[in-house]
């Protein structure tokens, strides 16, 4: 393998946990990577030779995004749903079964070729992990055929066969459970590394606590690890189940009271609270109070959720945007929330954060400086550095 030093650094934002902000942020830096994996920094003058020399000429250099909520793998067009509910149309997850009737009529070629050119976007804004669920698919060849397409560009592949109840069990919610943690888990399993459920009792499509608990138990015995969505279009029990059962993450958080927020904070180590705010955006939901959250010692992260409902965006830069400006984060608190919090939420140490031994997954920014995340919104001043494509 060979090894490239990049020089001309501007900025080097480390997210090493390290200085006031925890951005540990290096001046005239340097970095060699060796093998794909980051294997010095310091002071550009004294950076060692390599095969390869990369001169950046002044840019920022953060560790690549970690999108840890996305459901990529689909095909069909929701954007009349986007349009009637900028006019007032509530979500309620009902627009799922939409997509899930033209992802079931897509080949395994169209969802491939779809889901490449979601991922080439999204490395092109600047993300280095993304995070895949399946939950469109709702039968056990779909669900798996979603899963290994999934895993041809992720190893974080994430199992949402407890999406919604499909229409076909609607007048049956029990057998569709039965199937679900029976020979969908079984078949699902070996293509996956986290399961989710979409624990909803606001959405008559979605899953209650004892639903989901059941959903969550399965999963568990077969050694997968747990994400839930929780708490999205009111307050519910999702983040106190996800709390109780010890899962990795909680996402969206949309609406929380004082319990849901202490126990997060009891269970920073273990859970970790997922924001959406491109979610509230494209639903006119109330954003979560993010400063909150921090100030009572929880453990957060910022992600897309790039679905075709809520929010059919794949820009972490715009939800960097949106969290500082709607949900009271710091630009320093939202980069990190989006890299070293977001590898947090899938049990990662060797993601998120620029350290010795930890891979060589960086972004450029056209910019002096991470602040122009925040500052520069809409415009595409991220990417991600194109040593050795997006990272699995
Ligand atoms: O995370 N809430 C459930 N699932 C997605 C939306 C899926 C859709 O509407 O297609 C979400 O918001
Ligand atoms: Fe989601």
């Amino acid at each position: 393998m060979s090894s490239t030093v990049i020089t001309g650094i501007g900025e080097l934002v480390t997210c090493d946990g390290t200085g006031p902000d925890r951005l540990g942020i290096k001046r005239d830096a340097a970095v060699v990577i060796d093998d794909n994996l980051i294997a010095w920094i310091g002071a550009a003058a004294e950076a060692p030779a390599a095969d390869t020399r990369i001169d950046i000429e002044g840019r920022t250099i953060i560790p690549g995004f970690v999108d840890s909520h996305s459901h990529l793998v689909f095909a069909g067009d929701r954007g009349a749903e986007f349009a009637a509910r900028m006019m007032g149309k509530p979500y309620d997850g009902g627009g799922i079964g939409v997509t899930v009737a033209a992802t079931r009529a897509a080949t395994d070629d169209e969802l491939r070729r779809l889901l490449a050119a979601r991922i080439a976007e999204l490395q092109a804004l600047g993300t280095t992990t993304i995070e895949i669920k399946s939950g469109y698919g709702l039968t056990v060849h779909d669900e798996v055929r979603a899963l290994q397409i999934a895993g041809e560009f992720s190893g974080e592949t994430t199992f949402l066969g407890a999406h919604v109840v499909p229409a076909e069990y609607a007048e049956d919610r029990a057998a569709y459970l039965d199937l679900l943690v029976g020979p969908m888990l079984e078949a699902a399993a070996p293509h996956a590394r986290w399961i989710d459920v979409f624990c909803e009792p606001h959405s008559p499509h979605a899953f209650d606590a004892e639903e989901a608990r059941h959903v969550l138990t399965a999963g568990a015995a077969a050694a997968l690890g747990l994400r839930v969505h929780g708490n999205q279009l009111g307050h519910g029990p999702g983040v106190l189940l996800a709390v109780e059962l010890g899962a990795a993450s909680v996402d969206h958080c949309t609406y929380l009271d004082h319990t849901d927020i202490d126990a997060l904070a009891a269970a920073a180590d273990a859970t970790v609270a997922t924001l959406l705010p491109g979610v509230e955006f494209c639903t006119r939901s109330p954003y979560p109070d993010a400063a909150r959250l921090l100030a009572a010692g929880v453990s957060i992260a910022l992600a897309t959720d790039c679905n075709p409902g809520t929010c059919y965006s794949s820009s972490m830069p715009w939800v960097i945007s949106l969290a500082v400006r709607e949900m009271g984060l710091s630009p320093a608190q939202a980069l990190f929330a989006a890299t070293a919090g977001s590898a947090q939420s899938l049990r990662r140490t060797d993601i998120g954060r620029l350290v010795i031994g930890n891979r060589a997954d960086l972004a450029v920014l056209d910019a002096p400086s991470y602040l122009h995340l925040a500052y520069r919104p809409g415009v595409p001043i991220a990417r991600a550095l194109d040593l050795h494509g997006i990272a699995h």
